[in-house]
């Protein structure tokens, strides 16, 4: 019997493989924080499967029950230096009208910080007719490519993240979204070291943890660094390793973020786009020799004397 025969007797829905590495669509479902304790741990178990889970049709949402729903994967948390929505306990709104919304660059959210988030759920509330896609990348299928010399080098390095990151990797960004950046996201300065391979906590997968929010490796040269991250990272961005979404209003999308990048193409000009995203708490990475990340905090005036 397949998995999603499988699914479909025990909770009512159906699971849709969209590539073969990563990510798949989840159909005859109607999202709410009512569904059994079955579905949820099903929703789970798919997302655990396949990093990446779609929903279309979900327009039935509105603040409150996407909360309601995320709510019931784990604990929701703020992000730690952007407002949350008013009265919601996570809800963070990307608006291409706003400012710091374009996330066009390879990422996995919030690692700036140690415990991050295990899962986002994100909801498009304004979709333009044509761009904004989101792409996604499997971090532990990038982990298993690597040949075995190149495994054990990541096993054993380190990466410091930040908050601080060089924002001209945000490419066309405006001078709006610099003083968005100085002012908000960076108002207090995070640095976390991390390993480059973490243990996944549920599933025992081996998962590359960098993305541009990396500032260098732990003991290695910026120069030495940058070639690294450069080598790692594009196993992690293969196309083969990627999932590509079209987004239509009304679509929720959850992630792992333990164990995938993703990006945010921006290709939409001037064309009004908003989404909404839940986020659920995480655990420290835990490294293949059993060592937990460190996070330090320090003040943006330290960090800019620094
Ligand atoms: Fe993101």
């Amino acid at each position: 019997m397949s998995k999603a025969k499988l699914d479909n007797n025990v909770t009512g829905f159906n699971v849709i493989k969209r590539a073969a590495r990563i990510g798949a669509e989840v159909v005859n479902i109607k999202l709410s924080g009512d569904l059994s304790d079955e579905t949820i741990k099903a929703i789970n178990d798919t997302l655990l499967e396949h990093k990446v889970v779609f929903f279309r049709d979900q327009g039935h949402l509105d603040d409150d029950e996407h909360e309601r729903f995320a709510r019931r994967l784990g604990k929701l948390v703020p992000h730690p230096t952007m407002a949350v929505s008013k009265g919601t306990a996570s809800m963070i709104e990307l608006n291409s009208e706003r400012c710091g919304s374009r996330a066009d660059f390879w990422h996995t959210d919030v690692t700036f910080v140690d415990a991050y988030p295990k899962i986002a759920v994100l909801r498009g509330v304004v979709i333009p007719p044509f761009g904004g896609d989101t792409v996604w990348s499997n971090t532990a299928a990038a982990y298993l490519g690597l040949p075995k010399p190149l495994q054990r080098l990541a096993d054993e390095l380190w990466a410091v993240h930040s908050n601080a990151y060089d924002y001209t990797v945000m490419g066309n960004a405006s001078q709006a979204d610099r003083q968005h950046f100085d002012e908000i996201y960076t108002r207090t300065i995070y640095e976390t070291e991390h390993p480059v391979v973490r243990v996944h906590p549920e599933t025992g997968e081996r998962t590359l943890v960098l993305g541009d929010l990396v500032l260098r490796f732990v003991g290695i040269s910026k120069y030495d660094s940058q070639k690294l991250f450069d080598l790692f990272q594009s196993h992690i961005t293969a196309p083969e390793n990627t999932v590509r979404w079209n987004w239509k209003q009304g679509d929720v999308v959850m992630w792992d973020n333990r164990a995938t990048q993703h990006y945010a193409v921006n290709d939409y000009g001037n064309q009004h786009r908003v989404v909404r995203r839940a986020v659920i708490d995480g655990e420290v990475p835990v490294s293949v020799e059993s060592r937990r990340s460190v996070m330090r905090i320090k003040s943006a005036k330290q960090a800019q004397a620094s």
